[in-house]
């Protein structure tokens, strides 16, 4: 694998870019490894991996890592850890019928081990991507329940060993109110079942305890979005997670997925921080990207100056999550998609360049003031 890498790319990583604080090769990681891949000390190239001790993850497309070489390569040179962005989730492995077709996923995982790369689970109880048909077929909350059930525990058995985390609840409360995400406060899709139509707040605690059942070993995660940003849904996700404690219910961590742009404030990235920090969970940074474009403008031709307020929330971040988050809280930073061109947010139709790479796999100059960030701690 090649990083397309331009002479003036070349000639500011020469120029910017120091490897003298190796961070992994003496650090305390808690998973990933943080082994070879694309060079190291001395090199021109700018490991993401190596310079932080906390796994360095992203969210990848299977079909993408399996069949194009710049993408798989760069991964493998960039990150230790990798999420699926969709391929782990109900909707890749559950058939209308409510078999299960593991084939790909067991590639994935595979190829992804193979590769060094660890694997982290996404996701077990989320009301996106899941299979509707089938889900919609069942009638009653006992067939809601035990349907979710064997999900979680065929899915966190099958991956046992392989997976060391997961999201088992993911966007359980709403904006703006904090409440219990139901159908009555949510939107409808062909992909969309809200499980707590059926089975009230309980099936967060069950999907915890069916995980923990099924793979002891694993650390389990409740993930949200906007909670740098939505105060009252970040205190309900808290006051969830003391709940879980309280019941004795084996939580390990929370994720704060931070799809942020450049007007995201620093006070509130702070305060998520702390908050977290202050459950005494493993915090995991799962989804980020920064857009440049929030207002969604068409037409709309990105500036040195936009790239620029991006490095600095990116950078934030980091300074942020090491600040407020002890060292053996940190569970890692996972990006949401390696470069702007396979970005969701892009994907989606928006015209945004919200990640670390560009379409042309080069990387982005502003990644290197995280980088440099990563250096210092
Ligand atoms: C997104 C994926 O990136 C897309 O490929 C998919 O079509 C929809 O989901 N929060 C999450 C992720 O927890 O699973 C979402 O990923 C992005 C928002």
């Amino acid at each position: 694998m090649i990083i397309r890498m331009q002479w003036y790319n070349l000639v500011v990583l020469l120029a910017l870019v120091s490897f003298s604080a190796c961070s992994k090769s003496g650090g305390t990681s808690t998973g990933g490894g943080g082994t070879g891949g694309g060079g190291g000390g001395g090199t021109t190239t700018v490991i993401l991996k190596n310079l932080a001790t906390p796994p360095v993850g992203v969210g990848i497309s299977y079909d993408l890592f399996k069949n194009n070489l710049s993408y798989s390569g760069l991964i493998k040179t960039q990150f230790d850890r990798v999420t699926a962005e969709y391929q782990m989730k109900h909707g890749a492995n559950v058939k209308n019928d409510g078999t299960y077709e593991f084939s790909r996923t067991d590639d994935f995982v595979n190829l992804a081990q193979a590769n060094g790369l660890s694997v982290f689970g996404h996701v077990l109880a989320w009301h996106q991507n899941n299979n509707g048909t089938y889900l919609r077929s069942l009638s009653g909350a006992a067939q809601v329940n035990s349907a979710l059930q064997n999900w979680i525990t065929t899915m966190v058995t099958r991956y046992k060993t392989k997976v060391t985390g997961w999201d088992v609840a993911n966007e359980v409360v709403v904006d703006g109110t904090g409440d219990l995400r139901t159908s009555a406060n949510s939107p409808a899709g062909s992909d969309v079942f809200y499980w707590a139509d059926q089975l009230g707040r309980n099936y967060i605690a069950d999907a915890f305890r069916w995980a923990n059942a099924a793979d002891p070993a694993a650390k389990l995660f409740i993930n949200d979005y906007n909670l740098e940003y939505d105060s009252r849904k970040l205190d309900s996700v808290i006051k969830i997670i003391n709940e879980l404690k309280a019941a004795s219910v084996p939580i390990h961590g929370v994720g704060t997925q931070m799809h942020i742009n450049i007007n995201t404030s620093n006070a509130g990235i702070d305060n998520m921080f702390q908050k977290l920090a202050a459950t005494g969970l493993l915090v995991h940074v799962s989804e980020i990207d920064v857009r440049i474009n929030p207002s969604s403008a068409s037409p709309f031709t990105p500036t040195t100056a936009l790239y620029d307020q991006q490095a600095q929330k990116f950078r934030y971040i980091a300074e942020s999550y090491f600040r407020n988050v002890p060292a053996a809280q940190r569970w890692g930073l996972t990006v949401w998609n390696l470069t702007d061109a396979d970005s969701w947010i892009v994907q989606s139709g928006k015209i945004d360049f919200p990640t670390l790479f560009d379409a042309g796999y080069i990387k982005n100059l502003r990644s290197l003031n995280i980088v440099q960030d990563y250096n210092n701690k």
